[in-house]
């Protein structure tokens, strides 16, 4: 089967990269050295082979990247769970990883429209994942290039890690929700950005971030918490993160506003905080 339009365009000129879907233990046992090599994780944080055959068995999804040149070796990978909330069938995408040395050439990007692919042939309009919120280059890929909203923020979701990727800072994580059949996502994979919307507040992520969290620097923590307390207070108005700027040099700014778009399953999990009515 060739690639879609959207994948083939997004092709580096030199590497022909194959995503395709993984079911053998050897193919999980890959992914699992690649996760090491990504994350760093030690055993208690490590995602284990016997966590992707369940996620195989139970509807979930394990995509592998392969560069047609070197076809044995696993060079990006994406693992989703299914979920359910009140009744609605959705994916959480735990991980996403892409080998240092195949970044920023839309590996990543093209391992997200698989997944969209698989899940809109199943009829699974929503996918979630979490992320980073100090990590400017996810940002940017969730929000930007694949088209997400965020309008929940979860402080500390899994205690401190042994991730070098972590740096010791409370993992406070953005939900991503991709509603894979947004307006927004069909204008954001169409190349051109999401569709603009009313912007009304902006949340600032400085440049200096990622080296000051590889240095223990104690401004990294000083900023999450500053960016933690205007994100929970602009989602408690009931604003939405519609978008994400890079700024010249290098920062990144989410920007807040209205949502125009009504999706959603209802309220998110118990321990999550609950987001009140959009004010109209
Ligand atoms: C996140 C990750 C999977 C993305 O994979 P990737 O193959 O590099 O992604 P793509 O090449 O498809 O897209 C990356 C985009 O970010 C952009 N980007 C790269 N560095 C950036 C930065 N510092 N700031 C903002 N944007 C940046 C790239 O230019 C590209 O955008 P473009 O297509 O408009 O040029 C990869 O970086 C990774 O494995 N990171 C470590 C693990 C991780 O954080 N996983 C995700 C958890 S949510």
């Amino acid at each position: 089967m060739s690639a879609p339009e959207e994948l083939r365009s997004e092709m580096p000129p030199q590497k022909q990269i194959e995503i395709r879907a993984l079911h053998t233990v050897a193919e999980f046992e890959a992914c699992v050295e690649l996760q090491k090599a990504v994350w760093g994780f030690g055993d208690a944080d490590l995602v284990p082979v016997r966590m992707f055959v369940v996620a195989h068995k139970i509807g979930g999804q394990i995509f592998g990247a392969f560069d047609a040149a070197a076809p044995d070796g696993v060079i990006g990978y994406a693992l989703a769970l299914p979920g359910d909330r009140h009744g609605h069938l959705y994916l959480h995408s735990h991980m996403l990883a892409v080998a240092a040395e195949y970044r920023n050439t839309g590996v990543g990007r093209q391992l997200k429209l698989r997944q969209r692919d698989d899940a809109l042939r199943r009829g699974i309009e929503l996918m979630e994942w979490t992320f980073d919120p100090l990590e400017i280059k996810n940002a940017y890929f969730n929000l930007e290039r694949l088209g997400a909203i965020t309008r929940r923020y979860v402080p500390n979701q899994y205690g401190i890690t042994s991730s070098h990727l972590h740096a010791g800072l409370p993992t406070d994580r953005l939900v991503a929700e991709w509603w894979m059949n947004a307006r927004r996502v069909h204008a954001a994979l169409a190349g051109g950005g999401p569709a603009p919307d009313q912007v009304t507040e902006r949340v600032v992520v400085p440049a200096a971030v990622a080296a000051w969290k590889t240095a223990g620097d104690p401004r990294a923590e000083a900023v999450q918490s500053q960016n933690r307390e205007a994100l929970q207070q602009a989602f408690a108005r009931g604003l939405t993160v519609l978008g994400y700027e890079k700024t010249a040099d290098g920062g990144g700014a989410f920007r807040l506003g209205r949502w125009d778009e009504a999706f959603s399953y209802g309220p998110p999990p118990a321990d999550e905080p609950a987001r009140p009515q959009p004010i109209s």
